[in-house]
Order: C-alpha cells, then sequence, then structure tokens
C-alpha cells in the first residue's frame, strides 16, 4: 500500500513515516522544505530509507498531482503553525491544500481509499466553562486589559470563577486564532466533500505533540522547545500567566500510532478524535519536570507575561479513541528526555535559539 505523507520532512510526518515502513507500507514523502522549520534541505531523518521524496508545495496543483498519483492513502499533515497576523497565509496553506486533494482526486479519478487530515485541539479555543450555579458557557477570549492586570482564570458575565471542561469531540467548537480558524474549515470540509463524493476521511484533534525532531527553530512549537532551549542555555525558563494554566501532552510515537489507526480501521471513517496524553499538567509542573531532567540551574521565571490568543486550559478528552483501542504509552518525561538528546545530537546552538525566541515572542497577536 503506498501513503502519501504531505509535510512528510516535519516532526510527526517523519515518525509516522518510519512507523509506516516498519509495517511495510510504501511511502512518499511531499514537503516544501521551507524556513524556518527546514532551510531548503531534506532532513536527514528522512534520507536514505527508500521513501520517495518530492519537494513541492501542497498549495502547487501541479506539483500535488505528481505526488497524488498511485497513492492509497494521504495523511495530510503540511501547515502553516504561527501566531503572526499573515492571516490569509493559514487559509491557502492548511486549507485551500486540502481542497486541492479532493479536486484532484475528482478530475482524475484517483483511487485513494482514505485520507487523514491533521486538525488540532485548537479548534476548541477555551471550550466550555461551567459557572457556580451550574451553567454551562463558552467563553469569549480574555480581554487584553483583564491579562494586563494578572486576571488570568476565566469567569462568567457576572465575574464569577468557572469550571473548565476537557474537550470532547462533539462540542461546539470556537477557535481563537487564524490557525485554528483554518483547522475549522478544513475539518468541515474534509466532512462534507468527503461524504459527498465517497471519499473516506478521519480528523484527528492533536493536543501538544512532543518528541525528538521538533524544530526548535518553529516559534509554533512551545513549551518543550523554549523551556528545554532555555534550560540547556542556563537563561531563566519563562512560564507565562501564572503557571497554572493546564495543558495535555501527547508523544509523537504515540500520534504515529493514531495516524496508522485511521487508516487500519473503518470504524474511524468519517469521525473525528481526539489525540491527547489523556491528563492535564500546569505549566509550571512542566517547566519543573523540564529543570530536573535537563539537570539545569536556570531560575522557573512567572513575571506576569502572556500571550493575546492563549486559551487559559487546554486538555482532551480521550475516551473515544481510546474506545477503538488507542492508548497513550508514552509520557511527557519520555518526550522531555527524547526531545533534549535529540537536540544535544543535532549540536543545535541553544543560545541564538533563545535569543529568537525572546525576538518571536514579541512579534506574536
Ligand atoms: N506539533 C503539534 O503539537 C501539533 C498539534 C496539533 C496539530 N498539529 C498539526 O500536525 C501537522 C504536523 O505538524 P508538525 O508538528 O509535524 O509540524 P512540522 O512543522 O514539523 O511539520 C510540518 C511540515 O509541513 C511542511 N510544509 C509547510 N508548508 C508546506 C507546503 N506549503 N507544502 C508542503 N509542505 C509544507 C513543513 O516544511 C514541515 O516539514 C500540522 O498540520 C499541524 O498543524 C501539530
Amino acid at each position: 500500500m503506498n501513503v502519501l505523507i504531505t509535510g512528510g520532512a516535519g516532526f510527526i510526518g517523519s515518525h509516522t513515516a518510519d512507523l509506516l515502513k516498519k509495517k511495510g507500507y510504501k511511502i512518499k514523502i511531499m514537503d516544501d522544505l521551507s524556513p524556518p522549520v527546514h532551510n531548503g534541505e531534506w532532513p536527514d531523518y528522512v534520507q536514505g530509507k527508500g521513501y520517495e521524496l518530492i519537494k513541492g508545495s501542497v498549495t502547487d496543483k501541479k506539483q500535488l498531482i505528481e505526488a497524488m498519483k498511485g497513492v492509497d492513502y494521504i495523511i495530510h499533515l503540511a501547515a502553516y503553525q504561527d501566531q503572526m497576523p499573515d492571516f490569509s497565509r493559514f487559509f491557502m496553506v492548511n486549507t485551500v491544500s486540502l481542497s486541492l486533494i479532493f479536486e484532484i482526486i475528482l478530475e482524475y479519478k484517483l483511487s485513494v481509499k482514505k485520507i487523514v487530515y491533521s486538525s488540532s485541539q485548537f479548534v476548541y479555543g477555551d471550550g466550555i466553562y461551567i459557572s457556580e450555579d451550574g451553567q454551562e458557557f463558552f467563553p469569549e477570549l480574555r480581554s487584553e486589559e483583564q491579562l494586563k492586570n494578572k486576571g488570568w482564570e476565566v469567569t462568567d458575565i457576572k465575574g464569577r470563577s468557572a469550571k473548565f471542561v476537557p474537550f470532547r469531540e462533539n462540542q461546539k467548537i470556537n477557535p481563537t486564532n487564524s490557525y485554528g480558524l483554518s483547522k475549522m474549515a478544513s475539518e468541515a470540509m474534509a466532512l462534507r466533500l468527503g461524504r459527498t463524493y465517497n471519499i473516506p476521511v478521519s480528523i484527528l484533534r492533536y493536543s501538544i505533540v512532543q518528541g525528538a525532531r521538533q524544530s526548535p527553530r518553529n516559534i509554533y512549537s512551545g513549551a518543550l522547545r523554549i523551556f528545554v532551549t532555555q534550560a540547556l542555555a542556563g537563561k531563566p525558563i519563562t512560564v507565562t500567566e501564572d503557571g497554572n494554566q493546564l495543558r495535555d501532552f501527547v508523544n509523537v510515537e504515540d500520534v504515529a500510532r493514531a495516524n496508522i489507526l485511521m487508516i487500519e480501521s473503518s470504524k474511524t471513517d468519517f469521525e473525528i478524535f481526539n489525540v491527547g496524553g489523556g491528563k492535564g499538567y500546569s505549566i509550571k509542573e512542566f517547566a519543573i519536570m523540564v529543570k530536573e531532567i535537563t539537570k539545569s540551574d536556570s531560575e522557573i521565571l512567572i513575571d506576569g507575561r502572556f500571550r493575546r490568543t492563549d486559551t487559559r486550559n487546554a486538555v482532551s478528552d480521550i475516551f473515544k479513541l481510546k474506545s477503538i483501542g488507542w492508548l497513550p504509552i508514552n509520557t511527557p518525561e519520555k518526550s522531555i528526555k527524547d526531545y533534549v538528546n535529540w537536540i544535544k545530537e543535532e549540536g543545535f546552538d541553544v543560545e541564538k535559539i533563545v535569543e529568537n525566541i525572546d525576538r518571536g515572542h514579541r512579534r506574536l497577536v
């Protein structure tokens, strides 16, 4: 069976390719190798493994037609991920690319058996909260003024405290930025076009994915990259808000298994699944884990900095995916260790990365 992985030179794609190879699949990777994740060259970890490597963009129809020929399954991972105000680019790369995939299947009568679309926990936004009097509500983004006054918690319209509810696949989605909006549009498109033209699709909403090969150059790659590089550079580990915001972390090898389950189980056709670690950690707890694993002397600095469109809590309920036999096997500690080892082996200049993180954060919206 032939599998095309778009964005396969990236973090999740390359781990998915390695696992597919072990299982005997033939793999094509399409990637534009663009900065900041890449420097135009194929990374070592996809070379010499027998993968067919196609340098091209998922936004270019001609290149995509070539990549899609003779393919049984498509795992669509290529994406623009950031928090910048170039709003249209998110839709061009993340959404228009998916519409091209459907268009090409119909136009060239390709016998693609399934499309797996990589969505994100980000589509939930702040999700659902329950107020003190038991009312469920979908909070609006916390205002800049609230955040400047260190009002970190989500409150109901009367300003009273409220309880966060872990995200379930069937709840209303409410993304807080263009990245999440582009994923939301793609999900809707995948389900509609998939059903109309009888092309099975599965949608995976990953939580924060962690492990080796997560590009330290990608501004968007989150707490693991930021904390590990700061810890290794001996710089303060900078935690946003008060550090009590919750997140769930899932290891990339577990995510690769989830991707493959989508192409191997017809029970997943036209379904959406959360793919998460199953447990919420506070960001402060996670910073402490990184500090311990890296044996760093860095202080953990919690000085009230914040990012305008961050959600307060983001933890996914993974009951649905567990009910079809998937479990997150690897711990966040393993992900941190794998990432630290990889950063050291590759010889990244951690001081420079930390400088870029500081510069990058000043550009975020
Ligand atoms: N890593 C996470 O925590 C996470 C969480 C939720 C969702 N996701 C989603 O999973 C997918 C994979 O993410 P990742 O973490 O592996 O990111 P990544 O940046 O490591 O990989 C994405 C790959 O896509 C490629 N790409 C970007 N634009 C392209 C284009 N126009 N044409 C061809 N290739 C292009 C990049 O060069 C990169 O190799 C993305 O769709 C992302 O939105 C990731």
